[in-house]
């Protein structure tokens, strides 16, 4: 089967090497597609290809229908909301994640920032500690709940509360169960969240919740910038002198936030969290032994559009 390895943002050499070892010694033949520029060269690269590996790339229905030949889409990482899962099942095309592969990473990224914000981006003013501060996670998944191990290592107090866990399930992971979305936020002195983007996460948390987080509090965001209500967020950031926001993923009004509020906003340019080569080795390698076992067996355990 021929298998298309398609990534704007390439993984590291050494997980593209371990892909290719893996699908070549099942009798796969590889192809790579890497920082192309237009959508129209994914489009054109999947016309021949029966399962593609993706990172953030986007399969639209347009890929989808481009690729008459497709049987399988593993995106290499969690988030599947560049995936149109409707089209793929409407094309018969299986869809899978590769569940907590990169979540250290991610993980690691969150804690970073908040101790990059919490020291005024190291810039020499005085900052402060994230030791002894409240750390509220929203969605306790596998990347919300290192976050919570690592930060209690650190010495912060954690809550956590995940719509899909009940509070026994945040106990035994290590975290405080919130009584509420809204007592998270005005509880915690850095808010981290976890939530995927969907029809119901986006545009979720605004000025609001933004609003009612106690004083010097920072919200950090390694999800989705789309989850995020970007007016709300600025409102709330101008009304609110003390409140500061970091993110994997610049919003959309970043230049706007940047120019109004300096030090208290920053963002990375191109999605980094995942960006380590032992989540590339983890996400990519998990992806092509799951392409791998999908034709020889026939195995669907990390589907997604069941
Ligand atoms: C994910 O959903 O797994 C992360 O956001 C990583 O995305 P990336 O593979 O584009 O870095």
């Amino acid at each position: 089967m021929k298998v298309l390895v398609a990534t704007q943002k390439p993984f590291a050499k050494v997980a593209v090497d371990g892909i290719r070892k893996i699908l070549e010694e099942a009798g796969h033949e590889v192809a790579l597609l890497e920082k192309y520029e237009a959508q129209a060269d994914l489009v054109a690269a999947v016309a021949d290809a029966e399962a593609l590996i993706i990172r953030s790339d986007k399969v639209t229905e347009e890929v989808l229908a481009a690729a008459g030949k497709l049987k399988i889409v593993v995106r290499a990482g969690a988030g599947v909301d560049n995936v149109d899962l409707e089209a793929a099942t409407k094309h018969g095309v299986v869809v899978m994640n590769t569940p907590g592969q990169n979540s250290n990473a991610v993980a690691e990224l969150a804690i970073a920032m908040m101790i990059f914000m919490s020291r005024t981006q190291f810039t020499p003013a005085t900052g402060s500690e994230i030791s002894g501060k409240t750390l509220g996670i929203q969605a306790f998944g596998n990347v919300g709940r290192l976050v919570g191990a690592k930060a209690k290592a650190l010495g912060m107090k954690v809550k956590a509360i995940d719509p899909f866990l009940p509070a026994e399930k945040i106990v035994e992971g290590g975290a405080e169960p919130a009584e509420s979305l809204e007592a998270l936020y005005a509880g915690s002195d850095f808010v981290s969240i976890h939530i995927p983007a969907t029809p119901e996460t986006i545009g979720s948390i605004g000025y609001k919740l933004i609003t009612s987080m106690p004083k010097g509090a920072t919200l950090v965001n390694t999800a989705r910038k789309e989850v995020i209500d970007e007016a709300g967020l600025e409102k709330a950031l101008a009304e609110r002198e003390d409140l500061k926001y970091v993110a994997d993923v610049a919003p959309d009004n970043y230049a706007e936030l940047k120019e109004k509020f300096g030090l208290r906003v920053f963002a990375t340019p191109k999605k980094m969290g995942a960006q380590t080569a032992e989540a590339n080795i983890n996400a990519g390698l998990a992806a092509a032994r799951q392409i791998a076992d999908f034709f020889a067996t026939g195995n669907t355990r990390f589907q997604v559009n069941k």
